[in-house]
């Protein structure tokens, strides 16, 4: 139950930003407070019971990276191409491109665990690039564009060290 409240809490916090947004695009400025502070609320929530489930969910750093190696690569490689399969079937175009990228983005993340997993002792640290369109992740400075979406390499966010 504690894991499921955690998943409706992460939830609820991302759902009701959408809200806020909404609420401040009909100009309703209190209302998108609202929903921004009662997002924070779940955010704080979520966090809690999170923290209650760690010895269960959150083993040691290798374990970590391997577990979330094989994460990606399932949903690269099963969940992501049967939800692209049935959006082609509907005719949901742009939830079909969504998936697509997703599914080569979420390939590329196991591609860097991959790396990792073998380069857990280095100690040099660096930065990683992250596509705000697609969440394609590069460990290298981006010279152009996306190479999963196209977009400009001023959508990238940089996480550094
Ligand atoms: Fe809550
Ligand atoms: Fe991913
Ligand atoms: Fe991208």
């Amino acid at each position: 139950n504690i894991f499921n409240a955690f998943i409706g809490e992460a939830k609820a916090y991302f759902k009701l930003l959408a809200y806020a947004e909404k609420a401040a695009l009909e100009g309703e400025e209190q209302i998108a407070l609202l929903f921004n502070a009662i997002a924070e609320a779940e955010r704080v929530h979520a966090t809690r019971q999170l923290n209650l489930v760690k010895e269960i969910l959150v083993k040691d750093t290798a374990t970590n990276l391997e577990n979330s190696f094989e994460q990606e690569k399932s949903i690269s490689e099963n969940a992501y191409p049967e939800f692209l399969k049935e959006a082609e079937e509907e005719k949901e175009m742009e939830a079909a491109r969504i998936f697509s990228q997703a599914r080569d983005v979420e390939g590329f993340h196991a591609k860097l665990y991959e790396r990792a997993i073998y380069k857990i002792i280095k100690k040099k640290v660096e930065a990683y690039y992250v596509c705000q369109v697609c969440g394609y992740v590069a460990d290298k400075k981006i010279r152009k564009v996306c190479p999963v979406c196209g977009a400009q390499k001023e959508k990238f966010k940089t996480i550094n060290p």
